[in-house]
């Protein structure tokens, strides 16, 4: 705490994605809506695969808590750069700055590792179909989603623990939209060389290795497949095809940015878009046009509400009919 209290910045400047006025105001608009979609499309999904029976599979488990992150991911920055589109000065509290820089990696984390859970479903479920109820249960799905919030959080409070005691002490212009780890070290008025390597190797491990555990899993379904029926392997491959799309767009920036952080390139602020905002949007884009049991389970549920809204509509139409 004192560290914190003896270092001089109690704010930092964003410097946002633009400083051309119209160009703002069309992000504003153009964000909005984006934002909008990301949280009303993730919440069908949520809605679809809680209440729909036929959907109580692990796969759709582990794609509700997705969309669940998804939300939490497009929630922690976006709605300040929204909002700063159109304010003149984008400042952000010192612990503001600290908060961001703790839910983007909760939740990236977070997300990476529930993406490894969903790789390992359909390893299972492709390479060891036969036992697939047996180690697929409830427990697992639970215990999955359990680990990949302790991976986030271990993962989060670790790059904190060498951000925290920097001293900051005069320059607080952050070229981005929100707290970029990297970025913000760069500010500190002690030499970071150090930190900026632990937080490279702490980013590093993390982003490397569940990404090469993912590719490794497609690899070794995609062989499988391969020597099974050409009906199996288009199936399989529709929906792998839309877990690797996913894996790529939000790995790439992610690797770019925090393997490479000691020289950061302008294009970085609009590659952190991917995973704070293009990421989130997949998910629904993805598994709502491509895949056919939740279009059919969209349907029942918009059939579902459009009788009950009839129904509820009723007594009005009653009540004016008396009066
Ligand atoms: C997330 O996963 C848990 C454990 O499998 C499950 O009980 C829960 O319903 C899931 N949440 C959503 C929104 O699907």
């Amino acid at each position: 705490m004192d560290k914190v209290n003896s270092s001089v910045v109690s704010e930092f400047v964003l410097l946002g994605l633009s400083s051309s006025q119209e160009l703002q105001l069309f992000f504003f608009v153009f964000f909005s809506v984006l934002y909008m979609v990301i949280v009303l499309g993730n919440l069908l999904i949520i809605l679809t695969v809680t209440s729909d029976s036929s959907l109580h599979s692990p796969m759709y488990f582990l794609l509700g808590n997705l969309s669940f992150v998804d939300i939490c991911q497009a929630s922690f920055a976006t709605p300040k750069m929204i909002a700063d589109f159109l304010s003149e000065h984008k400042t952000i509290s010192f612990s503001g700055c600290i908060a961001q820089i703790f839910f983007i990696h909760l939740f990236t984390g977070g997300e990476m590792m529930l993406l490894v859970s969903m790789a390992y479903d359909r390893y299972v479920a492709i390479c060891k179909p036969l036992h697939y109820v047996i180690i697929m249960r409830r427990r697992t799905c639970t215990v999955l989603v359990m680990i990949s919030w302790a991976v986030g959080l271990v993962h989060t409070l670790s790059q904190l623990s060498f951000t925290v005691n920097l001293p900051f002490c005069g320059p607080n212009v952050v070229d981005s939209f929100f707290c970029d780890l990297p970025r913000v070290t760069k500010l500190a008025c002690l030499d970071s060389y150090i930190t900026e390597i632990l937080i490279v190797v702490n980013s590093g491990i993390l982003s490397l290795s569940t990404f090469s555990l993912l590719v490794s899993s497609y690899i070794i379904i995609l062989i499988t497949v391969w020597f099974k029926s050409s009906a199996a392997m288009a199936k399989a491959f529709s929906t792998l095809a839309a877990h690797i799309t996913v894996v790529i767009l939000f790995f790439g920036p992610c690797i770019f940015i925090y393997v490479w952080p000691f020289t950061s390139y302008p294009v970085d602020k609009v590659l952190a878009i991917f995973y704070t905002i293009f990421t989130p949007i997949l998910n629904p884009i993805i598994y709502t046009l491509r895949n056919r049991d939740m279009k059919i389970a969209f349907r029942k549920i918009m059939i579902h509400y459009s009788r009950a809204k009839k129904i509820s509509e009723r007594p009005v139409i009653v009540r004016n009919s008396v009066y």
